[in-house]
């Protein structure tokens, strides 16, 4: 492998494992702003008339059946420590029914040597594992390099990383973001499985939505803000100048519930993550029109505190909340919790005012 090649790879290795240190270790979530699911009440039904063993929250999604709509999103690879994550998250994954997904493939594309620590098909033969690349490494890619990243771990759909806010806070992050509509265009015209254009804390608007549908963009992860910020996480880990940059954009984004409620209605299958951390705020997701929910940080922190057994309490805890919250809303499916009324307060409908004109004064 040419010197310089390695080096990158070196420096891509590194990088993820300071971000698993930190994110283990550092207070890496939003400190002033919420996801606004305190914002989001559903109605309670004094006679449900169901009883929780009557509950189905399985869910068809990207071609597999899910036992409840849950994925681990998106987290590491591409060293020993990763490769232990990924197995062991995998694993739960398969556990409880739920999905999986694969950390930035860019350092197995950089380093094929790592391909090994994104290889968790064998801990998860049966249940639902998305593939993961930037927009920035995918628009440098041929589409048939990206679907070798897809072929290589077996995945089932790839999902394409959003992250400017953290790439520019980043040192030695990107700093141009052209072309991401282009590239999504072609990935979703050329590649085998389907595309899910991912968020990864800051959220997505309607209008970026609807863009995003245009080019043939069917999935989307709004990955909102509220949960673990990425700026944060670069501040942490940055020189003087990006640490003062990462103070003023710490608390950016669109939060969870606000973006849901934009994308309501766009066309889209939605996954619902960043910052979700119960069963209830999975409950209001689902209600807010998303077909499944996610969370990084609570199954990571889980896991490191008590390994396999640990996370998949951590599942079964979020499982116990939706199931509750279904009950008391007189919900027997995902199907009846989507069509429950909501309440929405005033924080949530200032952000649905900006792109219906409103917010312009
Ligand atoms: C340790 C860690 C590493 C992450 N690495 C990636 C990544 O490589 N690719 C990606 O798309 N998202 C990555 N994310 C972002 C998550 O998938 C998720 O979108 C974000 O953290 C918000 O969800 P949360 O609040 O539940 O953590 C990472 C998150 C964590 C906690």
């Amino acid at each position: 492998m040419p010197a310089s090649r390695d080096k990158v790879g070196a420096v891509l290795r590194a990088r993820k494992n300071s971000h698993l240190e930190l994110c283990q270790h550092e207070d890496v979530e939003y400190r002033g702003k919420t996801t606004l699911f305190e914002d989001v009440e559903l109605l309670h039904n004094a006679l449900p008339e169901l009883a929780l063993d009557d509950l189905d929250i399985s869910v068809e999604f990207l071609g597999k059946r899910l036992r409840a709509p849950f994925v681990i999103t998106g987290m590491t690879g591409g060293t020993a420590e990763g490769f232990a994550v990924n197995r062991d998250l995998a694993t739960v994954a398969e556990r409880c029914g739920i999905g999986f997904g694969l950390g930035s493939q860019r350092v197995m594309q950089r380093d094929p040597a790592t391909a090994d620590t994104f290889a968790v098909r064998e801990f998860a033969p049966t249940t639902l594992l998305l593939a993961n690349i930037g927009i920035g490494q995918a628009s440098e890619q041929s589409s048939a390099e990206v679907q070798q990243l897809i072929t290589a771990v077996r995945a089932d759909a790839l999902c394409v990383h959003l992250n400017p806010a953290q790439e520019l806070i980043q040192p030695e992050g990107d700093r141009g973001f052209r072309d991401g509509y282009r590239t999504l265009a072609r990935l979703c015209a050329d590649l085998t499985v389907p595309v899910i254009a991912k968020e990864t804390g800051c959220g997505i608007s309607r209008t970026v939505g609807e863009r995003l549908r245009g080019v043939g963009v069917r999935h989307v992860d709004v990955s909102g803000a509220g949960g673990t910020s990425w700026v944060r996480v670069e501040t942490l880990r940055g020189n003087a100048r990006s640490r003062q940059l990462g103070e003023e954009f710490a608390e950016w984004g669109i939060p969870t519930a606000a973006s849901l409620a934009m994308l309501r209605g766009c066309g889209l299958e939605l996954i619902a993550s960043g910052g979700i951390r119960s069963g209830l705020e999975i409950a209001k997701a689902l209600a807010l029109g998303a077909r499944v929910c996610g969370a990084a940080l609570p199954l990571y922190r889980a896991y490191r505190d008590g390994g396999i057994d640990a996370a998949t309490l951590r599942v079964d805890e979020l499982i116990n909340g939706l199931k509750t919250a279904m009950l008391l809303t007189g919900s027997r499916t995902l199907a009846d919790l989507s069509c429950q009324p909501l309440v929405l307060g005033e924080r949530i409908k200032a952000w649905l005012a900006v792109e219906s004109g409103g917010g312009k004064g």
